[in-house]
């Protein structure tokens, strides 16, 4: 049984001043049938490891190696260190910015493993992909190229964000989930053996709300949200969770 997943993703937003939200989050996180996980700046995730107790704290990116002259990046083993139990790799925000191919992205999830990081893995299809019909087969290649070659539902979450419902108030059909996620489990399952396959939490992310986390969440194979603007203030992330909670 997959146990539901409330993930925030806090982006490049989030001052200490702000870290009442943390801990109201951490406090109505208590006692629910879901993980709650807070992908924060790098900056907060030390205080925040040592001041929660029922959220996850993660990071938002790490580089593929351990240590070395890479200014301004932050290794795996860093975030570890600082406390981190997760780290995102594979956003579409450093896809498109960054230019972080399937291929880097893979890197940096084995790289989050071999640490002892759980990496939450971001895919998802750009507006004309979808309009062209090819939105599956994006999802296939992104899918199969960044996941490290050997996976379990320990050890990998994914997160099925298409880009353009990112930040922008839209989101897919309840239809249009569920294909993806009905395929991208399928996927799984045909490539890493199905008990392996239906382990792993398959996250819908991209314009996740308190008015809608209920009904997608109830979607067969989606087994939570990775959630960005809704998740920097407690008032709004609590009530997602409180809807992850009941699926
Ligand atoms: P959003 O972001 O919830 O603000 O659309 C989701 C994400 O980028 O992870």
């Amino acid at each position: 049984m997959r146990r539901s997943i409330a993930a925030g993703n806090w982006k490049m937003n989030g001052l200490r001043e702000n870290f009442n939200d943390i801990l109201l989050i951490d406090a109505a996180s208590e006692n629910v049938n879901c993980d709650v996980i807070l992908c924060v700046p790098d900056t907060l995730i030390r205080e925040m490891s040592e001041k929660t107790k029922n959220i996850f704290s993660g990071g938002q990116n790490c580089h593929i190696e351990a240590s070395g002259a890479f200014t301004g990046d932050i290794s795996a083993e860093m975030i570890k260190d600082a406390g981190a139990s997760h780290v995102i790799v594979g956003h579409s925000e450093r896809r498109v910015n960054y230019n972080e191919n399937n291929n880097l992205i893979k890197s940096k999830a084995q790289t989050a493993l071999n640490e002892g990081l759980k990496a939450i893995i971001c895919i998802g299809e750009t507006l004309k992909e979808r309009d062209t019909g090819i939105t599956l087969d994006i999802i296939k290649k992104q899918l199969l190229d960044s996941l490290p070659q050997e996976i379990t539902g320990e050890t990998i979450i994914i997160a099925y964000e298409p880009v353009w419902a990112i930040g922008t108030g839209l989101t897919p059909t309840i239809e249009q989930i569920t294909e993806v996620h009905d395929f991208i489990r399928a996927e799984l399952e045909n490539n890493y053996g199905k008990k392996i396959g239906h382990s792993v939490n398959i996250l819908y992310g991209g314009s996740m709300n308190a008015k809608n986390a209920h009904e997608i969440s109830a979607i067969e194979n989606v087994d939570g949200g990775l959630v960005g603007g809704a998740s920097l203030k407690a008032e709004s992330f609590i009530p997602i969770i409180n809807a992850l909670n009941l699926n």
